[in-house]
């Protein structure tokens, strides 16, 4: 039976390309790099904005931090994007920020989302990604 082994071999070999296929279906349903772009730009001045963080962004180069965002969540969603900023540890390391801090952040980028109509099972899927840099960000 080789034309029944041949099916085999070519359902496995896809089976594998499958697995292997990088996954950016989160990075499709944001909306791609516009859609990001669009989230990052809104998110930006809302951190500026809130009282309980704005103080640990003065000085900071609003620009080039929203440019590291649009990589960085380009990257994280599946997207075709190489984060090019420094690791999160050495970023935040001497900015003592507090749990609550990092929710209130995460506030902010799902009120970002929410303003540009990104469905909430998206948004989870984004923050479920993110939540885990708690380890790195956090430090008091
Ligand atoms: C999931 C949560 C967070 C993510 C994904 C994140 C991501 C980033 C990224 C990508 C950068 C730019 C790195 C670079 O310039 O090379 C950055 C910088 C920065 N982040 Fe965060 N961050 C998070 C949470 C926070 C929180 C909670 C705060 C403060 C309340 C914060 C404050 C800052 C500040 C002040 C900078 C600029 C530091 C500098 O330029 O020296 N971040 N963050």
């Amino acid at each position: 039976m080789p034309a029944f082994r041949f099916l085999i071999a070519i359902l496995l070999a896809a089976a594998s390309l499958q697995v292997h296929a990088a996954d950016d279906s989160l990075y499709n349903e944001l909306g791609g790099s516009a859609g990001i772009r669009r989230v990052v730009a809104d998110l930006v001045p809302a951190l500026q904005a809130d009282a309980r963080i704005n103080a640990t962004f003065d000085g900071v180069d609003m620009e080039r931090l929203a440019a590291k965002l649009e990589e960085q969540f380009c990257e994280v969603s599946g997207g075709p994007c190489k984060y090019s900023g420094k690791d999160m540890t050495t970023i935040h390391e001497d900015l003592k920020v507090s749990r609550a801090q990092f929710n209130a952040l995460v506030e902010d980028l799902q009120a970002a989302m929410r303003r540009n109509d990104v469905p909430s099972r998206t948004q989870n899927r984004l923050l479920a990604r993110l939540a885990p840099m708690h380890r790195e960000v956090v430090t008091k």
